[in-house]
C-alpha cells in the first residue's frame, strides 16, 4: 500500500467526546485529492482504523478527520498532540456522490455525519439540492452550527427514535424522482433506513451506505481455498479470516483496513461462489462474484478457487 506520513497539525474538541483532528503531509507537500465521502486507513498505535474525510478534497492541503473516543484506536488519536506524526493510506472513495442526482438525500446517525459534512460542503460547491436528516445524542451534534448555516429548513436535527422515524417516512415518500440517498451511521440505523426505503420502493442503485462501525460477522463454516497458481489447498476454518488463512500459509495478499472498507485485499475469484461480507463491492461486482475482499468474505460452496 501507498502510505502517507502525515503530521498533527491542530486538534479541537467539537463536541462531546469528538475531536477533530487536522492533518497534514510531513513534508509538506499537498496531499492527494479525492473525492466527497471519501476515507482514509489511519495507523493508530497497533490498531488501523478508517476515517472519512471531512476537507474539502479538490486540492486539499491538510486533511480533517473527526473521531468519537471510543477505545483502542480512537483514544490513540485523542492522544496526539500537534506535531505528532501519524501514517495514513491514500484516501479511498467508496460513497462519493452521484454527479447525475437530481437531489442528495443524507441520513446520518451520531459519527456517521462525518462523510455527509464533506457531502454537504460538495454539493453547495456545485449547487446541488441536498437534504440531511441528522440523528444525535441531545447536546453532542458535532458540525450543527455550519450545519444549520448551510441547509436551513433543509437540515432535520432529531434527537429521538420516535422524532426520527417521523421524519424518515416523510423523506422516503416525499422526493423528487433521480433522488438519491446516502446513509451512514451504526447498523441499526442503516438497517432499518435501507429496509424502508425499500419498502417506499427505492430501487437498489439509488441507495449508498456507508457504515462507521464493521459489521459483527458471524465465524462462517470451514472452506476450502484452492490456489490455481500452485494447486495448494488452503482450509479456512470457522472464526479465521480467508485473509488470515492464506497470510498464514505464506500467501502474501495485500491489506489494510481487515473491515472490508479499503479494497486493498481484492482477490480474484476463479471457480465457486463468494459469500459477500464487505462494503467495498456494489452489487453488480457482488453478483458477478469474480472477486471478493478476503479479510471478511468466506464462501459458499465448500472450495473457492482463487487466481493466487
Ligand atoms: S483489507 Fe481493507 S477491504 Fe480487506
Amino acid at each position: 500500500m501507498t502510505v502517507l506520513d502525515l503530521v498533527v497539525r491542530r486538534t479541537t474538541e467539537i463536541a462531546d467526546g469528538i475531536r477533530e483532528l487536522a492533518l497534514a503531509a510531513a513534508d509538506g507537500r499537498p496531499l492527494p485529492p479525492h473525492p466527497a465521502g471519501s476515507h482514509v486507513v489511519l495507523e493508530c498505535g497497533p490498531a488501523r482504523n478508517s476515517y472519512s474525510l471531512t476537507n474539502d478534497g479538490a486540492a486539499p492541503s491538510e486533511y480533517t478527520i473527526a473521531v468519537l473516543r471510543r477505545s483502542g484506536g480512537s483514544v490513540y488519536l485523542h492522544e496526539r498532540v500537534p506535531g505528532d506524526t501519524v501514517k495514513a493510506s491514500r484516501p479511498r472513495s467508496a460513497f462519493a456522490p452521484v454527479r447525475t442526482a437530481r437531489k442528495h438525500l443524507l441520513i446520518a446517525g451520531g459519527i456517521g455525519i462525518t462523510p455527509m459534512v464533506a457531502h454537504v460542503r460538495d454539493a453547495r460547491r456545485w449547487a446541488q439540492n441536498v437534504e440531511l436528516i441528522y440523528v444525535h445524542r441531545l447536546d453532542a451534534g458535532a458540525f450543527a452550527a455550519e450545519l444549520t448555516t448551510a441547509l436551513g429548513p433543509h437540515l432535520h436535527r432529531v434527537t429521538t427514535r420516535e422524532d426520527f422515524l417521523g421524519v424518515l417516512k416523510g423523506a422516503l415518500t416525499d422526493q423528487p424522482l433521480g433522488t438519491h440517498l446516502y446513509v451512514c451511521g451504526p447498523g441499526s440505523l442503516t438497517d432499518r433506513v435501507l429496509t424502508d426505503a425499500a419498502d417506499a420502493g427505492w430501487v437498489p442503485q439509488r441507495l449508498h451506505l456507508e457504515r462507521f462501525v464493521p459489521a459483527e460477522l458471524d465465524p462462517g463454516r470451514e472452506f476450502v481455498a484452492r490456489l490455481a497458481r500452485t494447486g495448494r489447498d488452503v482450509v479456512v476454518p470457522p472464526g479465521t479470516s480467508l485473509l488470515e488463512a492464506l497470510l498464514a500459509a505464506g500467501v502474501a495478499v495485500p491489506n489494510l483496513c481487515r473491515q472490508g472498507i479499503c479494497g486493498e485485499c481484492r482477490t480474484p475469484v476463479l471457480a465457486g461462489t463468494p459469500h459477500h461480507r464487505d462494503e467495498y463491492l456494489d452489487d453488480t461486482e457482488r453478483t458477478a462474484g469474480t472477486a471478493l475482499m478476503a479479510c471478511v468474505s468466506r464462501s459458499e460452496t465448500d472450495t473457492l478457487e482463487l487466481e493466487l
